[in-house]
């Protein structure tokens, strides 16, 4: 078991900004115990693959040249807004004009180490010593695309949405957002971290993400208080009335399964809420699982207030083998209420398709950065950006409008088909992520909803990326004869997230929301 002290992670913390300043191209980051090291190279080393295909063309060798310059400026001046439009400009303008090239002049050695240097630049690999999973990070002050989408906003509102996909340089795997990590004050800085697309290799990767959380924070998800909150009220306080009218024993004790826990504070905090809404909460133990261990010394956001919970449990395990062990549920239920907070969502699927602009978006090849970006044509030009975060249903999944990175994205596909072909259409690309029926079905093709609610009252689902149909279809395929669901939803409550309650039909009357059976 890792132990981290508060003292080493302000040193880690320290120590990494301090490094991030470095006008050296970060390549990878590792965590060995409780010490993170950074592997860089100079601009120069970076650049070397790119030398074939760059050296003969004049025009190429001085956009990089210009891209240094403008990344050494956005290293010295990292919260000048003027040198970060300066450096996206550069930095998309060699990315449009080298896979241009490669296509009009396919005599040219070796373009696509190039463009995977292009397209990894500034994007790391994070590993952990010994152990086989790998992520990709990103430190949001150097990384072009970040920056880009912070150039279209206000610059207070920080996301790892801006940069939807990472991939490596030197790697053909795609990593997708996850979360952002803040290593120092002012100017802020932030690392963005990113688990692996590829669904064999995505659980082993949250390993090394688990572990630099850890080197570096106190807290894992920056919005579990406002999150837990939502739940106590929209949930946890209507089931709550519905146990009492139930058993009428307001004194039973309660068990609480938590499956992909984390940390465990969602749920402890969601639990310290109830108890100052509701007065009294009936005596409770909590059972957490999660792929990963436990952290020694967590508190799991209950501090002194314990709240009434006399016992909590941690078992390190694969959610959907655990549900399918028919003895461990008899073991260690029944549950009063079981949690899949953000858990369903590590399983989405993450495919670069070519997307359909709505009229409204008024789209036109102005947005691409190497052209709304030059100076000249500012001030109207950054507004011309198209980088939204605001999630759009299409294709049967997720998108944010980013159309402004099409060139990132083809990029990218160029590098995985390893083909310039893509760069040759006229469509739009971007990454859709959708819901992956999956992760409701055990390993024997059972439906975990069935499995819970043969032992438990309640079933809470917290997820990005289930929508109602989802559960309908499951619903339909598996049966789950004697269950009410219900979609929470306008209740004047506005979530990044959709919550769903699947229990008893006795029970879903104080909740508010879209009875889906
Ligand atoms: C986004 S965190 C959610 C934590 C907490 N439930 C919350 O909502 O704040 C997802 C957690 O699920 C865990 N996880 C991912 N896949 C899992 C699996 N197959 N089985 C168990 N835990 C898993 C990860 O280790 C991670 O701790």
């Amino acid at each position: 078991m890792l132990i981290v002290s508060g003292t080493s992670r302000a040193e880690n913390r320290k120590d990494l900004a301090c490094q991030c300043c470095r006008p050296r191209v970060p390549l990878r980051l590792t965590t060995q115990r409780s010490r993170l090291a950074l592997d860089s190279a100079l601009w120069q080393e970076y650049s070397q693959p790119c030398r074939a295909f760059f050296e003969v063309d004049l025009r190429l060798v001085q956009r990089l040249n210009r891209l240094k310059k403008a990344w050494l400026n956005v290293l010295q001046h990292p919260a000048d807004r003027l040198c970060q439009m300066a450096y996206c400009w550069r930095y998309f303008g060699l990315l449009h004009h080298a896979m241009r090239i490669a296509i009009d002049e396919p005599r040219r050695p070796d373009p696509l180490s190039a463009i995977r240097r292009i397209v990894g630049f500034e994007t790391l690999l994070l590993e952990a010593v010994g152990e086989v999973g790998t992520a990709a990070c990103a430190v949001a002050s150097r990384n072009p695309v970040f920056l880009l989408g912070q150039l279209a906003v206000d610059p207070t509102m920080p996301t790892p949405r801006h940069v939807p996909l990472l991939m490596p340089s030197g790697q053909e795997d795609l990593y997708y957002h996850y979360r952002q990590l803040q290593i120092s004050g002012t100017p802020a800085q932030r690392v963005l971290v990113s688990p692996a697309v590829d669904l064999p290799r995505r659980a082993d990767s949250f390993i090394p993400i688990d572990r630099f959380t850890r080197l570096v924070s106190e807290r894992a998800d920056p919005y579990w208080k406002t999150r837990a909150r939502l739940l106590a009220r929209r949930i946890l306080a209507p089931l709550l009335d519905a146990r009492h009218e139930a058993t009428a024993t307001e004194s039973g004790s309660i068990c609480i399964l938590d499956l992909g826990a984390g940390t465990g504070q969602l749920l402890a905090k969601a639990w310290t809420y109830l108890a100052r809404m509701k007065g009294a909460l009936p005596q409770a133990s909590f059972h957490f699982v999660d792929a990963n261990p436990p952290a020694f010394g967590r508190s799991f956001g209950l501090g002194r207030v314990r709240a009434g919970v006399t016992h909590v449990e941690w078992t390190t395990a694969d959610y959907r083998a655990l549900v399918d062990d028919d003895q461990w549920l008899r073991k260690s239920g029944p549950f009063g209420w079981v949690f899949a907070c953000r858990v369903l969502d590590n399983a989405s699927n993450f495919m670069i398709d070519p997307i359909e602009p709505d009229n409204s978006d008024g789209l036109s090849l102005n947005c691409l950065p190497h052209r709304c970006l030059a100076p000249h044509s500012q001030p109207d030009g950054i507004r011309c950006l198209m980088v939204s975060t605001v999630r759009r249903q299409a294709r049967g999944g997720t998108i944010y409008p980013q159309f402004s990175l099409r060139d990132y994205f083809r990029g990218v596909l160029i590098l995985q088909s390893r083909s310039l072909d893509v760069a040759r259409d006229e469509a739009w690309h971007l990454p859709v992520r959708r819901f992956n029926p999956a992760a409701l079905i055990t390993p024997s093709g059972r439906s975990l909803l069935a499995q819970l609610m043969k032992v438990s009252g309640a079933v809470i689902i917290e997820d990005v990326d289930a929508q109602p149909e989802h559960l309908r279809q499951h619903r339909a395929q598996f049966g789950l004869a004697g269950t009410a669901a219900v979609f929470c939803t306008g209740d004047g409550f506005r979530t990044e997230a959709n919550h769903f309650v699947v229990t008893s039909p006795g029970w879903v009357g104080g909740l508010r929301g879209e009875r889906l059976w």
